[in-house]
């Protein structure tokens, strides 16, 4: 079960954290991973540490929120079966909340640009292959901000959030007949965020009594771009500690 030999993963912001723990769960199963990250020297370290162990991984740099060199550096990559859109917090470096009427409308554009244009950008240049393959697994990874409302102040990066989990829906549907399955991840709160106090505040009222991993992701990622998730699609699943029981 959950074997990926001979498959193709493309996994964004994989430089570090979220993205690298999905990037080496895929390589585990063993698929020859892209690993992508704006900063080149991030992309490099996961692949090497990938190599490592004796999987296959190649460092993609990229930027996901410019179009053109997302379709670009897909070309040269060749077919891609399974494409996890990881980057994300609103550019290389994470933000500062704030309140949105603290907001000016020029500070949207960066929570937008990379947590929904550029998920729209990776899936458009792996899709269409993938359709005409008959098999491919797009997996968006967004956040409970994207799904329920907080006082946290994050409500710009909530509303990429929440358009990438919709555009994930309507891709769904649209590949369905196709091989082609789009979910997302709607993740709480992860441990590798810098929060200090705050997040130890916010760990204790996680049921489970703990953040999120990395591996945590990568579990989720492997069940769902193998041939036993086949019949997930157009679904968002909270994977949060039980913060958020539905
Ligand atoms: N950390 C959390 O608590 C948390 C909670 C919910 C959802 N998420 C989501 O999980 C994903 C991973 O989060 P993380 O905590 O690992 O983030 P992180 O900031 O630790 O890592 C993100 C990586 O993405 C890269 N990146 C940023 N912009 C990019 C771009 N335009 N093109 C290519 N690479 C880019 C960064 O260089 C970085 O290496 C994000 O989509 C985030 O929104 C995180």
């Amino acid at each position: 079960m959950f074997d990926l030999t001979g498959k193709t993963a493309l996994v964004t912001g994989a430089g570090q954290s979220v993205g690298a723990g999905i990037a080496a769960a895929l390589a585990a199963q063993g698929c020859h991973v892209f690993v992508n990250d704006v900063v080149a020297e991030r992309a490099e370290h996961t692949a090497a540490a990938i190599r490592a162990t004796g999987a296959v991984a190649t460092a993609v740099p990229f930027d996901v929120t410019d179009a053109e060199a997302v379709q670009a550096s897909v070309d040269e990559l060749g077919p891609i079966d399974i494409l996890v859109n990881n980057a994300g917090n609103a550019g290389a470096h994470s933000f500062a909340p704030k309140q949105f009427v603290d907001m000016e409308p020029s500070e949207y554009a960066r929570f937008v640009d990379v947590n929904l244009f550029g998920v729209m950008h990776c899936t458009r240049a792996v899709l269409v292959g993938m359709q005409a393959r008959r098999w491919g697994r797009v997996i968006t990874i967004a956040s409970g901000a994207g799904t329920v409302g907080n006082r946290m102040g994050i409500s710009a990066y909530g509303a990429a959030k929440g358009g990438a989990i919709a555009f994930m829906r309507h891709i769904a549907i649209e590949s369905a007949r196709r091989g082609v399955t789009a979910n997302s991840l709607a993740l709480g709160l992860m441990a590798n965020t810098d929060g200090g106090a705050f997040t130890e505040q916010i760990a204790k009222t996680i049921p489970v009594g703990r953040l999120g991993t990395p591996a945590d992701i990568g579990a989720a990622c492997v069940w769902l771009a193998s041939n036993e998730g086949a019949w997930v699609t157009g679904q968002t699943i909270t994977i949060d500690g039980g913060s958020n029981p539905s």
